[in-house]
């Protein structure tokens, strides 16, 4: 992705999430968001997701201007694959269903054309035992990876994921893991906000670390993770990889 970020700026009852931020990326298959709770993260992804509207500011995907009104925006939004946190999916659809649901009612397909895309799916992720079942027959991680091949389902240009493990537990954290690196060496493009440091090391390509609305720092891999330039940034790896 080409990704233009200009003054980006969103305020919340006279409090800056966003302070201004801008930034830059040519070529980037994976940018990774990390910084302190608060600190802005989600704020970004939704308003680049065309989930939220920035109070000022530009951004431009791949050359082409977000436009925040509400025609475009329903456009932009169908060519970004989200996953949040968790409880994505819909509790009264089978796995399959919540794939086919999207692809049929908002993109077009044909009930026909929309299965034979999810199964597809489910089978490239080995998730196909699983079709028929409904969330809540689901282990976490079984979840959040049905959530992840929806978001793909619509082909979309960007993907954007928000902490999609913080609330698994650790063994469920690592299938969801694996299958986010399996994206990532399919090369395609994404955002991902997460806590988990030793991944974030491993997939990013471009690190952030946004603080009070603002980005603190921002690098490759190495220059965060190993020559952080900011004592904030230095801070904050302390704090989180203390443990
Ligand atoms: N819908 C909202 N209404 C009011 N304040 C919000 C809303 N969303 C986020 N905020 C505030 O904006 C700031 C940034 O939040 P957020 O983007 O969720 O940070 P992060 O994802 O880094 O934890 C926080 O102070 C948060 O309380
Ligand atoms: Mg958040």
């Amino acid at each position: 992705m080409k990704l233009k970020i200009c003054n980006l700026s969103k305020i919340y009852n006279g409090h800056h999430a966003l302070d201004s931020i801008s930034l830059m990326l040519e070529k980037v298959h994976t940018l990774v968001l990390i910084g302190p709770s608060g600190g802005g993260k989600s704020t970004l992804l939704r308003i680049i997701g065309g989930l939220e509207f920035p109070d000022r500011g530009e951004i431009t995907i791949n050359d082409q201007p977000v436009l925040f009104e509400e025609d475009a925006l329903l456009r932009h939004r169908r060519t970004i694959g989200t996953v949040f946190q968790a409880f994505n999916l819909f509790p009264h659809l089978s796995a399959l269903q919540n794939i086919t649901l999207p692809l049929e009612k908002v993109h077009g397909y044909s009930a026909t054309g929309a299965a034979a895309i999810a199964r597809q799916l489910l089978t490239h992720f080995r998730l196909e035992k699983h079709a028929a079942k409904k969330p809540a027959e689901l282990s976490g991680g079984q979840r959040q990876r049905i959530a992840i091949a929806r978001a793909i389902s619509i082909k979309p240009r960007l993907l954007l994921f928000d902490e999609p493990t913080s609330s698994l537990d650790p063994e469920m954290t690592a299938e969801v893991l694996d299958m986010i690196k399996a994206l990532r060496e399919e090369g395609r493009d994404f955002i991902l906000v997460t806590h988990e440091m030793g991944f974030a090391r491993e997939i990013a390509e471009q690190v952030a670390l946004l603080a009070d609305g603002r980005i603190i720092e921002m690098g490759s891999v190495a220059q965060i993770f190993s020559h952080p330039a900011s004592a904030l940034t230095r801070n904050f790896l302390a704090k989180v990889l203390r443990h």
